[in-house]
């Protein structure tokens, strides 16, 4: 179980159970981002210097928690934009993915494929798994890309088993909705895009990419800019080739201070451990579908391999008339027209599932 420091960084209300969403940062977050911005503010001649080392700092938590080297990792804003790196940066072929993902991840491939690049093969609809990839994959696939947690059905990919049948190809993962969350082998992954505004609960406009070595001898980094080129920095007027590693998908400088704010969130989440987390969590999604079971709602999110995503609809109540009943009760959930999906985190007191009780009962 996390620790009580832990636990006492945060402070959202105690019906908030929509972290699939948005995740509610830390105080840790929030002190370093004021930090980090109050210092901007009193800008000297060494300020920006100091700021961007923030930069390191995440990128060097993300290489411990994916148990690779600084050099195969790079920050990005948001998953969107990692994604949209690798989708233009693949080796052409053709590129295997679920239409059913989340947009994040359909998106690039189709402008990827607009472009020229790539062809794109669809899924077959359901779980993916290593079965359905199997039967996915020709002989011209070059790729393969997957949410590690699907926003929708909860599913979590076995991604052992897909590094498996992929084989020697390309194993794209958008893992927004594990990591944090999920202790998974990060590392079967040949690139691993995350945003840190959801379970890493570091705030918008943080993310990461890991590449594995097989993604940087493949991938063309085509939107690398100036600060991705070798030899960094240099203006003299030519253009010079991308820098070896991560760092040749970077287009221009992030924000340090949201850097900074990212490098707090990741220190924190490793400092309970992400085992830890993922106990309090799946705890709490027991929880909570017991509850709601005892309540006649039937649990459409997966109930075997998940993470923390709980979706159910009510017989003979619509998600919406669901969705008003939770939020008279202070519960902060997502409603879509086919369900409502609930998402607990480590700090969410077990009496939430009072507050579940309270706005379903008949
Ligand atoms: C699976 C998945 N990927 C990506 C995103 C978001 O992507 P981005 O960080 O680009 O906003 C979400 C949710 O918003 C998601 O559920």
């Amino acid at each position: 179980m996390v620790s009580p420091a832990y636990l006492r960084q945060f402070g959202e209300p105690g019906g908030y159970l929509d972290f699939a969403r948005f995740g509610p940062p830390s105080r840790a977050v929030l002190d370093t981002t004021a930090r980090l911005l109050e210092q901007s503010a009193g800008a000297g001649s060494s300020t920006v210097d100091e700021l961007m080392r923030q930069e390191q700092r995440a990128k060097a938590v993300i290489a411990r928690l994916c148990r690779t080297g600084a050099d195969h990792v790079v920050l990005v804003p948001n998953t969107s934009q990692g994604l949209f790196q690798a989708a233009f940066g693949v080796p052409g072929g053709e590129v295997l993915v679920s239409a059913a993902e989340f947009p994040a991840n359909t998106y690039p491939w189709a402008r990827a494929a607009e472009a020229g690049r790539l062809t794109v093969r669809g899924l077959a609809p359901g779980h993916v798994t290593a079965d359905a990839v199997t039967a996915g994959l020709t002989a011209d696939t070059t790729a393969v890309s997957v949410n590690a947690v699907d926003f929708r059905t909860g599913y979590r990919a076995d991604l052992a088993a897909l590094r498996d049948v992929v084989g020697d190809r390309l194993l794209i993962v958008d893992g927004i909705q594990g990591f944090g969350a999920i202790d998974a082998p990060w590392d079967a992954a040949d690139v691993l895009v995350a945003g840190g505004q959801k379970w890493l609960r570091a705030g918008w406009g943080t993310g990461f990419a890991v590449l594995s070595d097989r993604a940087l001898e493949r991938l063309r980094p085509v939107l690398s800019g100036w600060t991705g080129a070798a030899g960094g920095g240099v203006f003299d007027n030519e253009i010079h080739p991308p820098a070896p590693g991560a760092a040749s998908w970077s287009i221009t400088n992030l924000s340090p201070v949201s850097s900074g704010a990212f490098a707090a969130a990741l220190e924190l989440a490793e400092e309970a451990g992400i085992g830890a987390i993922e106990a309090c969590i799946a705890e709490r999604v027991g929880t909570l579908e017991e509850t709601l079971r005892s309540l006649g709602a039937q649990i459409v999110s997966a109930t075997g391999r998940r993470a923390g995503i709980l979706a159910f609809t009510l017989p003979g109540k619509p998600a919406a008339q669901v969705g008003a009943l939770l939020a008279a009760e202070g519960v902060a959930a997502t409603v879509r027209p086919e369900h409502v999906r609930l998402s607990p985190h480590a700090s969410t007191p077990m009496a939430a599932a009072d507050r579940l009780r309270a706005a379903l009962s008949p």
